[in-house]
């Protein structure tokens, strides 16, 4: 199937999941569209998160997508459902792939997440992990500075490893956790800082291979693998500062973006800010 598939973030973090799916899929042509001048969607309230969702995904409709890959946390949270329920293509979040390797790394069922304030308060984690395994014990905590330090290009380096050390205090206080999920896409920019903080013995787990393997399956499933040995031009889109978006995206993958373009969802509201 030639059609492409779309990968929607608040911002950057979904490129952390893009990168496993192309590694996957590397037949497949993804778009990609960074909601970068409203990130961070985290602390904003369920209905708005939404509603900008839903902008990202009408706009991608437009691109004729085949399957569309929520690669955000907070999203996820708050959409999946409405979306699986609504659209006539296949669609994936990143928690429940995420649940499923923090399951599969656990020895000890103890298990902790970090994320968006969104994130943390809908309880989508531990409610998905319990699902499966009611025994689970789940310890979550919000991280809000994350993602502006992330977006700003603040990747490491002494600055980053303070924040990463003083947000993770409470977690680190008395807990038994063998594994720590990154709950939020944008966390595995930074999974060395917290690698490092958390210390050798936690595996930290980034959801992005599950969900391409996830992926891969249902277009399997569906019959909508990309046929022939064309090789993908992918199309990066970002509401916000192109130059920053560029940075971080050559940064994560292994050669430069080729296509990059500026897209307004909300002409109403940039225009009323
Ligand atoms: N990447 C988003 C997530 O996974 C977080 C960024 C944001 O707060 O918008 O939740």
């Amino acid at each position: 199937m030639q059609q492409p598939i779309g990968v929607i973030d608040s911002g950057v973090g979904g490129l952390t999941v893009a990168r496993e799916l192309m590694r996957q899929l590397p037949k497949e042509k993804f778009i990609y569209l960074g909601d970068t001048r409203r990130c961070p969607y985290g602390p904003r309230p369920k209905e708005q998160v939404k509603r900008y969702t839903w902008q990202m995904v009408h706009y991608l409709l437009e691109e004729n997508i085949k399957m569309l890959i929520v690669a955000c946390n907070t999203a996820t949270a708050y959409t999946l459902q409405e979306l699986q329920q609504t659209l006539a293509i296949p669609v994936i979040g990143v928690i429940e792939p995420g649940a499923r390797a923090a399951i599969k790394s656990s020895q000890n069922k103890q298990i902790g997440v970090i994320g968006t304030e969104g994130t943390i308060s809908s309880e989508a984690y531990p409610k998905t992990l319990k699902a499966i395994d009611h025994s689970i014990s789940v310890d979550g905590l919000a991280c809000p500075s994350f993602v502006p330090m992330i977006e700003s290009g603040i990747l490491s380096g002494e600055e980053a490893e303070k924040i990463v050390s003083t947000t993770l205090k409470p977690l680190k206080k008395g807990n038994k956790m063998d594994t720590l999920i990154l709950g939020c896409t944008h966390y595995p920019l930074i999974k060395h800082l917290v690698q490092a903080e958390m210390g050798v013995d936690i595996q930290v787990i980034s959801s992005g291979e599950e969900t391409a393997r996830e992926a891969s399956l249902i277009l399997a499933y569906h019959g909508l693998l990309q046929q022939g040995n064309s090789i993908p031009v992918h199309e990066f889109y970002t509401t916000g500062d192109m130059e920053k978006f560029r940075n971080v995206a050559n940064s994560w993958f292994d050669a430069p973006i080729q296509v990059l373009e500026l897209v307004e969802l909300d002409p109403i509201q940039s225009s009323a800010n």
